[in-house]
């Protein structure tokens, strides 16, 4: 096989749209929550796809999809690819999916050319990294790596009330392999960019060097619940006013910061919700990020002590739980040379960059050499419908996990 020579575009570009299609509703909204009917659907796809290109399908404890190519001759610990398949709340059809396919594409790519790679390959679509249903993020590569118990993950309770284990069970994917049963010998993720910075300066891949600091809370508010006439405002523990204060505050202090951080109030869920009934009782969740770790701390902190200000002016009480914390993680020098040397070779304008988003190779980082490729998301947007990568960018991008595979399994 030559080394210019590539994946199956059509074939990739043909899988995912197909993936994208799962989860649809009537409306055209997609949402594949982790552990979901539709999550089922799209693992049964990607599962069909992994044993069409020949790959041995396994399948961990938390539901993580591994296929595994071992042809004889190749020994030692796997090259992983991968990425995940679950998505948010109407989702685009790239962040994830890119990732898993463009590996088995690149499988395929070495079957087809007859080049049997000295290592074996995987490629893994991890449970829940999104998130959305059950926290932390990552959650499957996380436990993958070891950092954290899988009965503990699989107790977890979801937004829904329900548990991800039984929720593993019902759709039939919680496996018989102990989450790291195989250490790979490097892991390389292909991911859109999600953000606007490969579009902006006309790069075609991003070569990952970092990826930001991630703090997740959730905070409850409880004021009291009282008649919207009858209260004089001087009377009021108003959970809602309270929430409010957070969210315009929390943005403020943001942009004052080090012009890095970057803060969410994603969910904000007043009680009772009626119109004539003062909130009694606020539920939100505080997303907090920042490339450096001493400033999300401070960050953090700096939340901590407004909720305690607001709770002395608002008299309401307030608590908070931790949903996520990960610190800032630095990948493989040696994997991210690498990604530069395969797209330089190509012809290909390359950028280092940090990752704002939280991806699964952040956990595998854990566990052995990782490093990240980035191709650009048009307009920067993402966890959006509107979310889309051009189709020369997402095969520039799996051509360059190729030849970075292709170079790494070599030894
Ligand atoms: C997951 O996509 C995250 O970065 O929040
Ligand atoms: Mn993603
Ligand atoms: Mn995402
Ligand atoms: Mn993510």
């Amino acid at each position: 096989m030559s080394p210019s020579s590539g994946i199956d575009a059509t074939r990739f570009l043909h899988r995912l749209r197909t993936l994208a299609a799962i989860g649809r509703d009537d409306q055209g909204r997609r949402t594949r929550l982790a552990a979901s009917d539709a999550d089922r659907a799209g693992r049964d796809a990607v599962a069909g796809w992994m044993r069409e290109a020949g790959l041995a399908v396994e399948i961990d404890w938390i539901g993580n999809l591994i296929g595994l190519w071992c042809p004889a001759g190749a020994q030692g610990a796997p090259v992983m690819m991968g990425s995940h398949i679950d998505t948010v709340i109407d989702a685009g059809a790239y962040d994830g999916c890119a990732g898993v396919l463009a590996g088995i594409g690149v499988v395929e790519a070495l079957r087809d050319a007859g080049e049997i790679p000295a290592r074996p390959l995987a490629v893994a679509a991890f449970t829940n990294e999104e998130g959305v249903r059950y926290a932390p993020d990552m959650l499957g590569s996380l436990v993958y790596a070891g950092g954290l118990p899988p009965e503990e993950a699989l107790a977890t309770v979801g937004t829904d009330g329900t548990r991800l284990g039984e929720e593993l069970a019902r759709i039939g994917y919680a496996g018989p392999q102990a989450p790291g049963f195989l250490v790979p010998h490097a892991y390389v993720e292909l991911h859109v960019e999600q953000g606007p910075v490969l579009e902006r300066e006309g790069i075609a891949i991003g070569a990952v060097e970092t990826l930001q600091g991630i703090s997740w809370q959730e905070v409850v508010i409880e004021g009291t619940a009282n008649h919207a006439g009858t209260t004089p405002m001087s009377l009021r523990q108003d959970a809602g006013v309270a929430a409010a204060g957070l969210v315009t505050w929390l943005r403020e202090r943001a942009r004052r910061g080090n012009g890095r951080s970057v803060a969410t109030i994603g969910r904000l869920r007043l009680e009772p919700d009626a119109i004539n009934v003062i909130p009694g009782r606020a539920v939100l969740t505080v997303d907090l990020r920042d490339p450096d770790a001493d400033a999300l701390a401070r960050l953090e902190a700096d939340v901590a002590a407004r909720l305690q200000e607001i709770a002395r002016a608002e008299g309401v009480a307030v608590s908070v739980r931790r949903l996520a914390r990960f610190d800032p993680v630095t990948f493989d020098p040696g994997l991210v040379r690498a990604i530069e040397a395969a797209a330089g070779a190509r012809g290909l304008s390359t950028r280092r960059m940090t990752s704002g988003a939280g991806h699964d190779a952040q956990m595998m980082a854990r566990l052995c050499p990782a490093a990240m490729i980035f191709v650009p998301s048009r307009d920067g947007i993402s966890h959006n419908p509107r979310e889309f990568t051009a189709d020369a960018d997402l095969v520039a991008g799996a051509d360059v996990l190729l030849d970075v595979v292709r170079r790494i399994a070599a030894g």
